[in-house]
Formats: structure tokens, sequence, C-alpha cells
């Protein structure tokens, strides 16, 4: 049993062993979505506040759900419809979310380490649900678990990371776990997006152009999207992206022949990803998508219910 942590920030600062605990802890949460009845009373009488500053579907979503699956109530900030437009700060924001009693806090907010800046003030345990460029650890768990199911394990894969790097929070955090899992990573885009910097984030990351290149022999392919909302002066005409990066079933076929397509959405289909290989059978998009809830369940499970240490697990009970 993991001691428990009192907030889930980033992956950087996770050991191999906790990543490990979370991905073991999710799996009957897997087999729990197939239920009929999806309802737990595990976290009966807690409440989760979602204070989405940033838009989002799927992590919003999974969230809100995986709450409601383990019994916890939930209070979600609408960002649009908040004081936060008359100029209420982060700080007093979430301090008043925080007055009305919730057990954790989710958040999103477009300024990398907001989590964090909150965490340091709050009483309550704090989960990133991305923050800015800097971290998406959800994702990359949920991601993780993917992996490892369809692969048999998260060690020394061969993993290609297409796309945005320089603005993708999804990319850092998969990178830290991957890269403590042995991953060979090769990251690959047009050069602005593809700093120098992102080679030092893990052991044994590399860079190429070569879209061509960074396929060869990939055991793992996750696209990313190309986030325009963070591009204030976009250097490259979407023809151009799509012509020199986009992920084909022509380009697919240098990966290996059971490579896994992965994306963490929101697809952008016919710029990053063709069609024909987001709904292809290699893709994991979807069960992408089912294994978030899982993850996110384990992860509420662990923050907000802490769990005596003989308890058994709530899926299981
Ligand atoms: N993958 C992801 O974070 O998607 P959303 O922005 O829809 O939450």
């Amino acid at each position: 049993m993991l001691e428990r942590l009192p907030h889930l920030l980033g992956i950087e600062s996770l050991s191999r062993e906790q990543i490990e605990f979370f991905l073991d802890q999710a799996k009957p949460f897997q087999e729990f979505q197939l239920y009929p009845l999806k309802k737990l009373a595990t976290l009966r009488g807690k409440t989760v506040a979602l204070a989405f500053f940033e838009p989002s579907t799927r992590t919003r979503i999974s969230f809100t759900t995986a709450a409601s699956r383990l019994g916890a109530d939930t209070m979600a900030l609408q960002a649009e419809a908040s004081s936060l437009k008359k100029g209420e700060s982060l700080m007093d924001t979430v301090r008043t979310l925080e007055a009305m009693k919730p057990d954790a806090i989710v958040m999103r907010h477009s300024s990398s380490g907001a989590p964090h800046f909150v965490a340091e003030r709050l009483e309550i345990p704090v989960l990133n649900a991305g923050d800015g460029t800097h971290e998406h650890p959800t994702q990359a768990l949920l991601d993780a678990l993917t992996i490892r199911d369809r692969a048999g394990r998260l060690e020394s894969l061969n993993v290609t990371i297409l796309g945005d790097i320089l603005h993708s929070r999804v990319a850092r955090s998969n990178i830290h776990l991957l890269g403590k899992f042995g991953a060979r990573i090769t990251l690959c885009g047009p050069s602005m997006w593809v700093p120098r910097e992102v080679e030092g984030l893990a052991p044994q990351v590399r860079r190429t152009f070569s879209v061509d290149r960074a396929l060869e022999g990939a055991d793992v392919v996750m696209t990313l999207r190309v986030q325009t909302e963070r591009i204030h002066e976009p250097a490259l005409a979407p023809d151009e992206y799509i012509a020199g990066y986009q992920l084909t079933p022509e380009r697919l076929r240098r990966a290996k022949p059971d490579a896994l397509v992965m994306h963490p959405g929101p697809m952008i289909r016919g710029l990053e990803i063709d069609p024909a290989v987001a709904d292809g059978p290699q893709s994991c998009v979807l069960e992408q998508v089912t294994n978030g809830l899982a993850v996110r369940m384990a992860l509420l499970y662990h923050l907000v219910g802490g769990p005596p240490a003989d308890a058994p697990h709530p899926a299981k009970d």
C-alpha cells in the first residue's frame, strides 16, 4: 500500500512504483465500467470540486463521472459564467470553492504551475487536470494503462511522439512517465515545435524532423493536437503541416505492424491524423477515453477516500 499523496500535480515527481500502483489500482475500475450498475458508495458523503478555467470535454466529464461512480457529489465551476468574468482572481475563486468544504479540487488552467500555486495555499488535495504547457498527469497515466494493456508491458518501448511538442503538456507528462520505464522516445515535428530542451526530459529522448525516420520500428505512435489557441503566429500553413507530419496509413507502415496509434484528443481529423488511421484497427483513441475513467476513479479513491491499508479494492468488494 502506497503512502497517500497530498496532491497529484505531475508525473515528474512520481516514482515508477507509484505509477505502477495507480495503474494496478485502476485495473478493477476498468472492469467496473462494464457493470450494468455503475455506482459505488466508496466516496458517499464526499464532494469533489471541478475548477476548469480552460475548455475540456474528456478530462472534465471523465473526472465528473469518476466522482459520481464512486458515490461522491461534485461542484463545478463554469468559468465562462463565473465571477472570474467580473475580475475575481484565481486564488479568491478557489478559496471560495474551498469555503464550501469540498474534499478535493480538480483543476485545469492555461498557466503552467497554477495547480501547484493553489496546492501550496489550500488544505485539500489538488489534482492537476492539465496546466498550460507543463503537465497533464492523468492523461499520461491513462495512456500508460492503455499501452500496458495492449502491448503487455511498459518497459523499453520505442515510442514516437509526433506533432506540436512545444505546446503539449501531454507530451511532457508522457515523456516523464515512459522515460521512467526505459522507453526510447523519438520526438518529431516542425523544428520550431520540437525545441532542443525537450531532449533533457528523459534519458533516451532524441529529436528528428523527418517523420519517416521517426516512425521506423515504433511500438507506439502518439500524435498530438496542433494547439492553435496557444500559437499566436502560426509559422506553418495547414497544408504544409499535412504534407510534412500528418499520420497517414502510408507513413504508419514504417512503424511495427502492431504499433499502437494514440491521440489524447481532441483530434483535428485531416490535419494531425488521417481519418483512416484515427478509426483504423491500430487506433486506441476511444480506449484511452474509457481508461481515463478507471484511472481517475483510482486517483480520487486514493486522494479522497483514504483507504485503510488492509481495505479490499472497492470495485472487488
Ligand atoms: N485529452 C484532453 O485533455 O482532452 P480535453 O481537453 O477534452 O479534456
